[in-house]
């Protein structure tokens, strides 16, 4: 191992880092403490983007340090943030001047939001663990410190990204199997694995998954999608291709994993000029800003993406959109119902309704917290449960 400061800030920060996410009880054991102290994540990210949100939307400014060991450099990398390493699939710190618009691609995960998976999945003493998203590798290498480095395989889908990540954890010491290609098929020559993490989210739990956990492991990740609802799964393997878990506390989400993401909506507006039933609506467009509602609302309506829209001046609309039936919501402010919006729909799907009684039957059940909900996994179907008594369920989208 490396530390890039030689007076000891480093450590001293990286102390810190471990006190505070201990106070905050993210970080639980003495294991993963360890592995806290002693992987420096200044290696993992030699450069990043920090983020501003202003009037134009959300800008990203190239952040490289003028010495690796300058004090407010390394108080930066230790802050319990997530520090985003590349947009739009290809552009780096280094490429860029100043400020620019994109979308993140690749990241260093806030420490706590990784070391309570970690805590989560609860690898014991020589399990081997796959792990799905490299990403810098910062999370690759605490395990590495945990299990050894011959326990632990790493995916990274993006060339760029795999190829950082492999110099920075050679640097920091460690020697996992590091693998470039897309994790959704998982690593079937280093299976059957204990466990499996993702720190990139999926539509759907990938069959390869299943089948590479020896029955009795886990596989912990984030179950997103196209409406960008969220939750943390922790999932038990059972035999040929089955699992069963449930949802984890906390409002954790990822970046969705790189063939799960969704296609481009293209030219929608003749889509919404279709002929359409309007009503009033019983839910308006808070089921996208409520943590539960918006999962609720991705559920119902899986291949679903949101837009907003405003014509010369007029108000914000939002709309819900299926590219692939032809289907769409659209929420128009109106004063004769009870959410304050009317719905118009159309195509052959009607997806307020169905994203209506989801969000209903959860609240006629109480509005329960996500850890109600389960993830059951059949070779035929993906199916999430309210598990209440005749409680709901979804199926996850094919
Ligand atoms: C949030 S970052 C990972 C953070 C990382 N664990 C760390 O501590 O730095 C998510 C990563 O998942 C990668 N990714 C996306 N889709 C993937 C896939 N299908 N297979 C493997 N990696 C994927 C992205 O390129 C990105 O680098």
């Amino acid at each position: 191992m490396t530390d890039a400061a030689p007076d000891g800030l480093a450590a001293r920060l990286r102390a810190q880092l471990a006190d505070r996410l201990a106070e905050t009880g993210l970080l639980r054991s003495g294991v993963w403490r360890a592995a806290v102290m002693a992987v420096p994540r200044e290696v993992f990210v030699p450069a990043f983007f920090r983020r501003s949100d202003g009037p134009q939307g959300t800008v990203w400014t190239p952040a490289t340090p003028a010495t690796e060991t300058s004090g407010a450099w390394l108080e930066e990398v230790y802050a319990d943030e997530t520090l985003v390493t590349q947009l739009d699939g290809g552009v780096h710190p280094g490429d860029v001047d100043g400020p620019v618009s994109g979308d993140p691609t690749s990241s260093s995960t806030l420490p706590g939001l990784v070391v309570r998976m970690l805590e989560d999945l609860d690898p014991k003493d020589g399990a081997r663990v796959l792990e799905i998203g490299t990403g810098t590798g910062y999370s690759t290498a605490l395990m590495c410190h945990r299990l050894g480095s011959d326990h632990v395989t790493s995916i990274e889908y993006d060339p760029a990204t795999a190829a950082s990540a492999r110099t920075a954890i050679a640097t920091a010491g460690y020697s996992p199997r590091l693998i470039q290609s897309d994790g959704l098929q998982g690593d079937d020559d280093g299976a059957p694995y204990d466990h499996l993490i993702a720190t990139c989210s999926v539509r759907t739990i990938p069959p390869a998954w299943l089948h590479q956990v020896k029955p009795g492991g886990t596989i912990l990740t984030t179950v997103s999608g196209w409406l960008h609802g969220s939750g943390l799964a922790r999932l038990s393997v059972g035999e040929d291709g089955t699992a069963f878990g449930t949802f984890l506390p906390g409002t954790v989400s990822f970046m969705i994993a790189r063939p799960h993401a969704a296609p481009d909506l293209g030219d929608f507006s003749s889509l919404l000029r279709q002929p359409a039933e309007e009503r009033p609506a019983h839910h308006g467009p808070e089921v996208f800003r409520d943590w539960v509602p918006l999962f609720l609302t991705q559920l119902a309506a899986p291949k679903a993406q949101g837009i907003s829209t405003r014509l010369d001046g007029g108000p914000w609309l939002a709309h819900t959109i299926d590219v692939g039936s032809g289907s769409f919501a659209t929420l128009v402010p109106g004063e004769d119902s009870g959410s304050g919006f009317r719905v118009r729909q159309g195509g052959p799907h009607r997806l307020w309704d169905d994203v209506e009684a989801a969000v209903d039957a959860w609240k006629a059940a109480g509005s329960p917290p996500q850890t109600a909900f389960t993830l059951t996994i059949t070779p035929t179907e993906q199916r999430v449960r309210l598990n209440t008594p005749e409680g709901p369920s979804w199926t996850l989208p094919t």
